[in-house]
C-alpha cells in the first residue's frame, strides 16, 4: 500500500503518455536507453529525460554498464503494484501500443540475428576464443568438483556452443542435451559427439526463449557463458528454470562485473560480466536461490576476466 504523498507521486511520474509507453514497454523485461530512443523513435535525450523522471520517482531502476545503461521496472512493492495496475487497464488495441511493441519485437529480433550472425562466424574456432577468456582449466576443474556427488539423469546444456560443457561433464549425467540457438554451433557440436559415438548426448536447435519442449525434465540446466549476450539475463534464468524438476538446479557460469567495452562490439556481449546482486535479484525472481558461487580470479597481469560459478537452486 502507497501513502497518499506517494501514491500521488508515482501517478505524477506516469501520468505523461510518453513515460506510460515506456512503463509498458519495460514491463515486457530490461532494455537500454538505445533500445528504447529505437523504439519510441524519440531523441535519446528526450527518453533519457523521461527515464530519469521515472528512475526518480522510484517506478524504474537504472543498471549503468560502461557507457550503456539498461532500465527495469522497479520491484519495490508499492510501485510495482500501482504500475502493474496501470498497465493492466491500457487497452492492447490502442494503435501507439501496438506500434511500439511492433517495434520492440523488430528489435529484439535485431538482437538474435546480430548475435546468431556473429556465433555463425565463429563457430568454427569458438573453442579456440573460448580459451581467450578465463583461466579455462582452474574454471572447468571447480565446475566439475561441483557437480561431484550430484545424481542427474537428465543435464541440460542451454547456449551450449560446440558442446564443450557436455564433453567436460560426460560420467556425471546418464542423459545429455545441449540447446544452441545457431545452426552452425550445433553442426561442429554434433560431428564432434557423432564421431566420438556418444549415444546418451545430444544436441538440438533451440531457443532459451522457448524452451516448452523441455519442461519440467532436467535435474541441472547449465548456463555456461551464456547470460551476458542476453540484454535482460533475468529472463533467460526464468525461462532456464522452467527446464528444472522441483528442486532442481542451474549452474551459471559467467564473468564478474569488467569495463572490457569492446567486447559488445567484437564478441556479441550484451552485459559487461553480472554481479553477485543482480543474480540474487534475478534468481529470487526465478523462483531459485543462490545456494554457492565461486569467483575464480584472471591470471593476466595486463587485466583480464574474472569468472563466477553460480550454484542456483529451485524453491519449488
Ligand atoms: C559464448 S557462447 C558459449 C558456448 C558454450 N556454452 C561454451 O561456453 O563453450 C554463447 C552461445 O549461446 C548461444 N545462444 C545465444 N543466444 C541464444 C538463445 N537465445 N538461445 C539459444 N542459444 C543461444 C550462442 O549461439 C552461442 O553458442
Amino acid at each position: 500500500m502507497a501513502e497518499l504523498r506517494e501514491f500521488v507521486d508515482i501517478l505524477r511520474a506516469a501520468g505523461e503518455i510518453t513515460r506510460l509507453r515506456l512503463l509498458s514497454l519495460l514491463s515486457a523485461g530490461e532494455l537500454s536507453v538505445k533500445d528504447l530512443t529505437e523504439i519510441l523513435d524519440q531523441s535519446q535525450p528526450r527518453v533519457s529525460r523521461h527515464l530519469r523522471l521515472l528512475t526518480e520517482s522510484g517506478l524504474v531502476t537504472r543498471h549503468a554498464e560502461g557507457a550503456w545503461a539498461f532500465f527495469r521496472l522497479s520491484d519495490e512493492s508499492s510501485a510495482a503494484t500501482l504500475v502493474q495496475h496501470l498497465l493492466e487497464q491500457l487497452d492492447e488495441s490502442d494503435p501507439v501500443m501496438q506500434a511500439d511493441v511492433a517495434r520492440l519485437e523488430a528489435v529484439q529480433r535485431d538482437h538474435q540475428m546480430r548475435a546468431a550472425s556473429y556465433f555463425s562466424k565463429v563457430a568454427k574456432d569458438w573453442d579456440r576464443v573460448r580459451s581467450l577468456h578465463a583461466p579455462e582449466s582452474a574454471v572447468e576443474q571447480a565446475i566439475v568438483d561441483m557437480m561431484a556427488g550430484i545424481d542427474v539423469d537428465l543435464f541440460i546444456d542451454l547456449g551450449t556452443g560446440t558442446g564443450r560443457m557436455l564433453e567436460l561433464l560426460d560420467g556425471h549425467f546418464k542423459k545429455g542435451v545441449g540447446i544452441d540457438s545457431s545452426r552452425e554451433m550445433i553442426s561442429v557440436a554434433r560431428s564432434k559427439f557423432e564421431r566420438s559415438g556418444q549415444k546418451h548426448v545430444f544436441v538440438r536447435l533451440g531457443d532459451i526463449g522457448q524452451l516448452d519442449e523441455y519442461q519440467s525434465s532436467a535435474d541441472v540446466t547449465m548456463l555456461h557463458q551464456v547470460l551476458h549476450h542476453f540484454v535482460d539475463p533475468g529472463q533467460a534464468l526464468q525461462s532456464a528454470r522452467q527446464t528444472l524438476k522441483p528442486g532442481g538446479r542451474i549452474v551459471v557460469v559467467d564473468f564478474m562485473p569488467h569495463k572490457l567495452e569492446f567486447l559488445r562490439e567484437e564478441q556479441a556481449h550484451k552485459r559487461l560480466g553480472l554481479s553477485h546482486e543482480q543474480m540474487d535479484a534475478w534468481a529470487n525472481a526465478a523462483g531459485l536461490k543462490v545456494s554457492n558461487a565461486k569467483e575464480i580470479p584472471h591470471n593476466k597481469p595486463s587485466g583480464g576476466l574474472t569468472v563466477c560459478i553460480w550454484h542456483l537452486t529451485d524453491q519449488s
